[in-house]
C-alpha cells in the first residue's frame, strides 16, 4: 500500500480537523492517484471531508470504533482492517490520513506521495518526518509549481524496509 499526504515545511498536515491550505493542483493530483482505488483513513479524516462524506468513485474504508455508517466501509479494529484489505490488491490501497492513522500505517507503506508546501501552516498534527527516518529515501522531486499562491513540490519517497500488514 501507499501513503499520500500534503505537508508544510514542518511536516504539519492539519489543524482543527482541517487541511492547512487550499491547493487545487494538489487536490487534482490526489484525485488522479486515488480515483478507482481504495482509500483507507482514520475516523477523523472522513469527518474532515466536505459534508463529512466519503470521496466518490473510490472505495472508502474507515478505521473507527466510535461510529458506523452505511455509505462506506467502517472497521472497528486494526485486525478487521487487515481482513478487509485482503480483498484488494496491495498496489491499489492508499493511506490518506490523518495524523494518527498515518503513524499507524506508515511502516506498511512501500511508497509515500508527499506534496510539500513551502510555507508554515500552523499545524496541530503532523506526518512522520521521512527525511529523518533511516528506512525512507527521497526518490523523486518535481520542479516547484505555484498552487493558489503557494510554492509546491510533488515528491515520492520509498520505504526500503516495508513491513507486512
Ligand atoms: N494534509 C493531508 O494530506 C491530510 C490528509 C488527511 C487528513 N489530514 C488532517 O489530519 C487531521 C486528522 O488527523 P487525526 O490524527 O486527528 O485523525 P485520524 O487519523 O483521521 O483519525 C483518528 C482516529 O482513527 C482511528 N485510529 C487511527 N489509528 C488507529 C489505531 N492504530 N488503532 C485504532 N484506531 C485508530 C481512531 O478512531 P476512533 O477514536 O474513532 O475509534 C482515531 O481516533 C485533520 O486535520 C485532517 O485535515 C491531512
Amino acid at each position: 500500500m501507499k501513503a499520500i499526504v500534503c505537508v508544510d515545511k514542518q511536516w504539519g498536515i492539519g489543524k482543527a480537523n482541517r487541511m492547512l491550505f487550499h491547493l487545487p493542483a494538489d487536490l487534482k493530483f490526489f484525485k488522479e492517484k486515488t480515483i478507482g482505488k481504495v482509500i483507507v483513513m482514520g475516523g477523523n479524516t472522513l469527518l474532515s471531508f466536505p459534508g463529512s462524506k466519503p470521496l466518490k468513485d473510490r472505495t472508502n474504508i474507515v478505521l473507527t470504533d466510535v461510529y458506523t455508517r452505511d455509505d462506506c466501509v467502517v472497521v472497528p479494529t486494526l485486525e478487521k482492517l487487515k481482513e478487509e484489505l485482503r480483498k484488494y490488491p496491495e498496489d491499489e490501497v492508499f493511506v490518506v490520513g490523518g495524523a494518527m492513522f498515518y503513524r499507524t500505517m506508515i511502516d506498511y507503506c512501500s511508497e509515500a506521495f508527499v506534496t510539500k508546501v513551502d510555507d508554515v501552516g500552523g499545524a496541530e498534527v503532523f506526518f512522520p518526518n521521512l527525511d529523518e527516518a533511516d528506512n525512507w529515501s527521497l526518490e523523486y522531486e518535481s520542479v516547484p509549481v505555484t498552487d493558489n499562491g503557494y510554492t509546491v513540490r510533488f515528491t515520492t519517497y520509498k520505504n526500503n524496509r516495508v513491513r507486512n500488514f
